[in-house]
């Protein structure tokens, strides 16, 4: 077993340092010294490399795998019917049980979608694999197909939120906006591909795969190959980012784990990225009708927001792009729908973001058109706009401090210069664009549990079954523990990233930080409390005798709670004398979803400022400048925290400017399949960012206040841009991402 600690580099870093603390994953990374789920080698491991769809409609006449088993090193080559029993998942339960795409990989032999895999080859090495694969013989009779991205429905679509009458509201309000916005299909690519080492030892697996959730993982992997949950330990100790296409299982896994089985060795599957762009989801194509209507002072009278997504053939998948819409904005009237539309695609899945940042987009951008027609600046349409509670639930927010943002980032911004005139400002012989755009994001809790063990050593380890993706979850347990234990972090050890460790959160929806610090606090304080037990038995010492409540820990010693820490004695000279090796406590704390009892509505907000730079007799547009200013709760470190906007600022520039999967229409296959064609952004590409956090700490989600900024960097971006290229040039680009002929 290998194990991972942070201490395997010394850190040397001073207690006490809550915010100052450098990544604690960062040496083991730039050295080469992490494992990622791809570099694990095992004895006697095969490699599986899948034989993809190359119709995007149709069902499998033949499939000729004679010339495939019989060359060099091929140990099998399974499809439909010999790959042995996979099974589908029960619906799920909270954050356990979900996958995307239902159906497990060649229950049928019928194609709906390019890439869906038809087969998998198993040989003694990649190469091998690699060059059996190509000669596996597929025919198939072909059906119609739609990859389309001309969305439509006759479904009736359904009804996300309503309040008061929006349609008379709209129908008799004096300024409107009435346009269509849409964002595509945008794929997810971390760096790190996607896969899956399995090995069966002949009642259960072990797997080291790459996933944001391996609780999750662990639990769909029990249900679709038919063993239990505790013969099954999935491991994914370090991660190259997710942005949620690693969220939840996909098919790669299921063809590696059934495959070591069926041979009883381990099976090694990395997902291509050209596969990438298939079967491991993506953000869908998204046309959002948005409608607004109000007074001729700006007062918002009528919101109404009508959202279409497109889904794979076999399941339902919901971007939920009116996720923020109910509570932005005050308006006594609102209605927001949403339908979903069949294509032959791969299912989607969450991306950054899922539902709040196409809404926002199109939510923002409607904002500003409706401040153009109001002849009013966008932030004062704002401002004039702010609700006092969240109206869609009719709950206080816990914290929100939305205005506060757009007046920071203005006076940061200098928006205070900004001419409203289309192309009136001018730099450097450049024509330049300034938008602006507000953005939010969900702020809960998951379940999560951790255990916390004082040790012998004088180390602490802090372990939780959670993952960290490279947002800095080890820095942020590490840091948690070290402020509350008053002990320097180079003593302090944290696990992550494997199913043996007490169940923890998902790492999605920004979540991850906020679950868990109710579940270490509480844990802190059973070990705490563990050791104090411990003090109190230890004859002859000046605890002897002492109840637990009658001690204290402060700085890594136990003294009395009337007398002062110097008086005490370091915890692990006490668990020495007593023979103990470990006081350990475990915590766990409550998930806030669907709380029926809810009494704060509870999201993290921001403002985003982006300046564009506009030549037009090149037809050069660049994205220059980005002011960002976000209130996400109190900020536990805010390097890691800053890195996390930035990345965000830096993929809202993709999303603006560059990112967009194309299907052929004739062939269905997503052509731009590679990391030159599917354009994201560049560090050449960045733009100058400025981050600002409020950190008003939000107590309602846990005592340190601390909501989470993994997503909320990511929501605005795009709007802001397309408001600045409006700015500059006059043109109102409703369709991402902004081409230069949309400019010429
Ligand atoms: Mo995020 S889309 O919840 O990984």
């Amino acid at each position: 077993m290998s194990t991972f600690s942070t201490t395997a580099l010394p850190l040397n870093t001073p207690p006490k340092t809550m915010g100052k603390l450098p990544r604690v994953d960062g040496p083991l990374k730039v050295t080469g010294a992490a494992m990622y789920s791809s570099d694990y080698n095992l004895p006697g491991m095969l490699y599986a490399v899948p034989v993809c769809a190359t119709v995007p409609s149709g069902k499998i006449t033949a499939l000729d795998a004679s010339v495939a088993e019989k060359m060099p090193g091929v140990k099998a080559v399974y499809s439909h019917g010999n790959i042995g029993n996979l099974y589908r998942a029960a619906p799920p339960s909270g954050f356990i049980g979900i996958l995307d795409e239902q159906r497990p990989p060649l229950e049928d032999e019928v194609v709906r979608y390019y890439g869906q895999y038809v087969a998998v080859v198993v040989a003694q090495t990649f190469e091998q694999a690699t060059a059996a694969a190509d000669k596996v013989k597929v025919t198939y009779s072909k059906t119609d197909h739609n990859v389309s991205d001309k969305l439509k429905t006759d479904e009736k679509p359904k009804v996300d939120f309503h309040r008061g009458d929006p349609d008379a509201a709209f129908a008799s309000a004096a300024v409107k906006i009435d346009e269509t916005y849409a964002t595509p299909t945008e794929t997810h690519n971390p760096i790190e591909l996607h896969a899956s080492v399995a090995s069966w030892d002949g009642q259960g697996f072990t797997v080291y795969e790459t996933t944001q959730a391996v609780m999750n993982h662990r639990n769909v992997m029990s249900q679709m190959l038919g063993v239990p949950e505790e013969n099954i330990r999935v491991i994914s100790r370090f991660l190259g980012s997710g942005f949620g296409g690693k969220l939840w299982p996909w098919p790669h896994t299921f063809l590696a784990a059934s495959a070591s089985r069926n041979l009883g060795r381990p099976v090694k599957l990395v997902v291509a990225r050209s596969t990438m762009f298939e079967s491991v989801g993506h953000r869908p194509r998204t046309q959002q009708r948005f409608r607004l209507g109000a007074n001729a002072d700006g007062k918002l009278v009528a919101l109404i927001h009508d959202s279409l997504n497109h889904t794979s053939i076999l399941d339902d998948y919901s971007e939920g792009c009116s996720e923020a819409t109910p509570y932005s904005y005050s308006t006594p009237n609102l209605r927001a729908t949403s339908a979903i539309v069949r294509r032959n695609v791969g299912t989607p899945t969450s991306m950054r973001g899922p539902g709040a940042v196409p809404g926002l987009f199109a939510m923002e951008s409607a904002m500003d058109e409706l401040a153009i027609r109001l002849k009013m600046d966008p932030i004062k349409l704002r401002l004039m706009n702010e609700p006092e509670k969240d109206e869609g639930l009719n709950l206080p927010f816990s914290s929100r401090h939305f205005v506060e943002c757009l007046n920071t980032g203005a006076e940061k911004f200098g928006w205070a210069k900004r001419t409203p005139g289309v192309g009136s400002m001018k730099k450097d012989g450049l024509t330049i664009g300034w938008g602006v755009a507000g953005c939010s994001w969900i702020a809960e809790r998951t379940e999560a549990q951790a255990a916390v063990d004082l040790m012998q050593t004088g180390m602490v380890r802090v372990s939780t079954a959670t993952q960290d993706i490279g947002t800095g979850t080890y820095t942020a347990l590490s840091q948690m523990a070290s402020t509350k234990l008053g002990i320097p972090h180079d003593r302090i050890e944290v696990v992550l990233g494997d199913t043996r460790l007490p169940a923890g959160p998902i790492s999605g929806g920004s979540w991850a930080t906020a679950s868990l610090v109710p579940a270490v606090m509480e844990a802190i304080e059973k070990a705490k409390g563990t050791l104090f037990a411990v003090a109190g038995s230890a004859k002859g010492t000046q605890f002897d005798g002492a109840k637990p409540d009658a001690l204290a820990f402060t700085d890594g010693r136990v003294h009395l709670k009337d007398k002062s820490p110097d008086t005490g004695v370091p915890f692990e000279e006490i668990l020495n004398k007593a023979n103990i090796r470990v006081a350990s406590g475990q915590g766990s704390s409550k998930g806030t979803f669907g709380d029926p009892n809810k009494k704060f509505s509870t999201h993290s907000f921001g403002a985003q400022f982006a300046e564009v730079t506009w030549q037009p007799e090149t037809a050069r547009l660049r994205v220059s400048r980005v002011v960002t200013v976000i209130d996400g709760g109190h900020i536990i470190n805010p390097k890691p925290a800053q890195n996390q906007i930035e990345g965000a600022v830096v993929m809202g520039v993709g999303m603006a400017i560059f990112e967009e999967t194309h299907y052929d229409p004739k062939f269905g296959l997503p052509l731009n399949n590679n990391l030159a064609d599917y354009m994201v952004t560049t560090n050449a590409d960045s733009p100058a960012i400025d981050v600002t956090f409020l950190d008003y700490p939000d107590k309602v989600l846990n005592e340190l206040g601390a909501r989470g900024v993994g997503e909320i960097g990511l929501a605005g971006i795009a709007a802001a841009i397309t408001n600045a290229v409006y700015h500059a040039t006059g043109v109102r680009v409703r369709e991402l991402p902004v081409r230069i002929e949309d400019l010429l």
